[in-house]
């Protein structure tokens, strides 16, 4: 059973790009009219509130020292200030909340970075060369503007390590005593984002989709951060930033893969899916190294002696620290090599496909069948294995014979793309497989004719209504009926017989009706002694589809429908061997007191042409 507490921050995000130009009206709309703005990089914030800003402070330092935040708080009596407006990344934000949590006053933040300090009621203040950290929610931004544009100046490197901190924030809640579904969810998705925006970043900076999602990325991360609790990876940037001076999202970036790597194995799993990866460690690693961010502590000027002070005695922390100092590649949870730039080059192949959709369509089959390659540590022989019945269901096609249709009807292929084609409206009759017995051009029969003369059998007479969707009969619709015999054969599988048995083409009246006289149609297997046959047999499966007849009813100006009717009460209902059946196709088909049978349906077409 999940068990969780799950405190959320209601802060108003205002996402996009060029939402900087609601900074006003977010700001009156908190019923503020004397802005102090903070932050270096406020001018296109000071143009958009014009008027409203009364004091401004520029100068933000990283690790929000006490004394910064008391010089700016000066300017809060002197300018009669109601609200505070943060512009910039982590550092700025900090001090908008530090202030905010010694005044009272609401706090915009409107971030530049991909931090995701403005989504948390936490702030981390150095006093004397030691930081501490407090949490309030009279901390927390009372409203975020996220403004894609802010973030399309963010230097290539700074756009990386901080990309690489917000990942910090989603992959720490993964793991964290806190997790729940929601944050997991965030976590994941903002790990996605990050990892396809990042590369994207340090190729264009300016990409506006890429900067889309990194800071999409960035806010999920965001409220990670600020709704579950952070793990060793956060605890140790901490005393790193704080008691080391290292600079807080390089820190971010070298540390995160080496304390990924002795972290979590299952979050790790989840966290390698998110990326498109088979290790996450190493992935992230990787992906860093890639961006060029830097690659070891000693990097960012740690001393090698200053490690055991660090770790204390956890000897486990030590070997992340050593590892992380030297910059060694973590070794890989798992040793599955990663596909991934061999699935990008596969892809990649098919971008000149005359026909979009070809490319489409395959690049996510290639996708998908190298992630069920990896994901299942698939083995040479187990592939040649595959290759080796694909290629006996192919040569045992023939005019007559369709093996592989009769493997996609197996696999429920078959009624998977039945269902998306034809049966998108819950009005109409529902369709079901066409099978491998259809013959075109049956005979045609008057309404109340026999299909199965001089056949034995137990008797049937079915009377048939076709109507449109308001229930208006459609007349002279093309109804093709066809079915197996007592034995549950069809007269295509009997070479003895002349001519079509069991199949007809009739007509409905100007009533919308027909009627005709068969027989009962029994359960019957499917053709078995193929290697479709020899997959059913491996999983114990039978190769019985429950008792039906066949239609394919057309008319002008409405759909074909092509189905079955059931037989309630028949075997196979529950197992049918192609998945054929669906509940509204189940029917009674009532014994007379002579034991003869009867069955009555109406059809509902639905309007279309073909
Ligand atoms: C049939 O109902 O005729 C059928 C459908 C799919 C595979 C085999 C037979
Ligand atoms: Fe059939």
């Amino acid at each position: 059973m999940e068990s969780f507490v799950y405190t959320g921050h209601a802060a108003r995000v205002i996402f996009g790009a060029g939402t900087l130009s609601r900074l006003r009206d977010e700001v009156e709309r908190l019923g503020a009219t004397r802005v102090l703005l903070l932050g270096g990089r406020g001018e296109r914030a000071a143009e958009v509130l014009g008027p409203l800003v009364v004091a401004r402070f520029s100068g933000v330092a990283m690790h929000t020292p006490v004394e910064v935040t008391e010089r700016a708080l000066e300017l809060v009596p002197a300018g009669g200030v109601d609200c505070l407006v943060s512009v910039g990344g982590g550092s700025a934000t900090g001090l908008g909340k530090a202030l905010a949590g010694r005044t009272g006053l609401p706090l915009v933040a409107v971030p530049t970075t991909y931090a995701g300090s403005e989504m948390t009621p936490i702030v981390g203040e150095t006093a004397d060369g030691k930081k501490t950290t407090r949490s309030d929610p009279a901390l927390a931004p009372k409203t975020v503007i996220y403004d894609v544009e802010l973030t399309l100046g963010l230097p290539v490197g700074l756009s990386v390590t901080s990309g690489l901190n917000a990942m910090a924030h989603a992959v720490e809640a993964l793991y964290s005593p806190d997790a729940n579904p929601a944050t997991d969810n965030f976590a994941l998705e903002s790990i996605t984002r990050l990892a396809r925006a990042l590369p994207v970043l340090a190729q264009r900076p300016d990409d506006p989709d890429a900067r889309t999602d990194a800071l999409l990325g960035a806010w999920l991360a965001g409220i990670c951060l600020g709704t579950v609790r952070m793990g060793l990876h956060h605890k140790l940037c901490h005393l790193l930033g704080g008691s080391y001076g290292l600079p807080h999202s390089e820190t971010h970036a070298v540390l995160l893969p080496h304390v990924m790597a002795a972290s979590s194995p299952t979050a790790m799993r989840r966290i390698a899916g998110a990326l498109g990866a088979t290790d996450a460690p190493t992935a992230v690693f990787d992906l860093a190294t890639r961006l060029g961010a830097p690659g070891s502590l000693v990097e960012l000027g740690l001393g090698e002696a200053d490690l055991p002070k660090i770790a204390g005695d956890d000897v486990g922390v030590l070997a992340i620290l050593e590892e992380a100092w030297r910059g060694d590649r973590p070794a890989a949870l798992d040793d599955r090599p990663d596909l991934t730039a061999l699935t990008e080059q596969v892809v990649a192949s098919f971008a000149g496909a005359s026909n979009p959709r070809t490319a489409e369509l395959l690049g996510d089959l290639v996708r998908r069948l190298h992630g069920f390659v990896v994901d299942n540590d698939l083995t040479e022989a187990e592939w040649l294995g595959a290759i080796d019945f694909l290629t006996r269901t192919g040569q045992l096609c023939s005019p007559t014979r369709q093996e592989f249709v009769l493997l996609s009807d197996t696999l429920g292929i078959s009624s998977a793309v039945d269902l998306l084609t034809n049966s998108r409206s819950p009005d109409t009759t529902p369709s079901a497989v066409l099978g491998p017995f259809y013959v075109e051009g049956p005979p045609a029969v008057p309404s109340g004719a026999n299909l199965a003369e001089g056949l034995p059998g137990v008797p049937l007479r079915a009377d048939v209504r076709i109507t449109d969707l308001d229930g208006r009969p459609i007349p002279d619709a093309v109804v093709d009926v066809w079915q197996s015999n007592q034995d549950g054969f069809y007269d295509v599988q009997l070479p003895e017989l002349e001519g079509p048995v069991l199949r007809a083409r009739l007509r409905s009246g100007a009533d919308g009706t027909l009627w005709f006289r068969s027989i009962l149609p029994s359960e019957y297997p499917i053709p078995d002694d193929g290697p479709v046959g020899q997959m059913l047999r491996a999983t114990g499966r039978h190769p019985y589809r429950a008792p039906h007849l066949h239609f394919m009813i057309s008319a002008p100006g409405h759909r074909k429908l092509i189905t079955q009717l059931f037989v309630a009460g028949g075997r196979y209902l529950d197992s049918d061997a192609v998945f054929g059946v669906k509940d509204e196709l189940i029917v009674e088909f009532p014994p007379g007191p002579d034991g003869s049978r009867t069955v009555e349906f109406t059809f509902r077409l639905g309007a279309g042409n073909g």
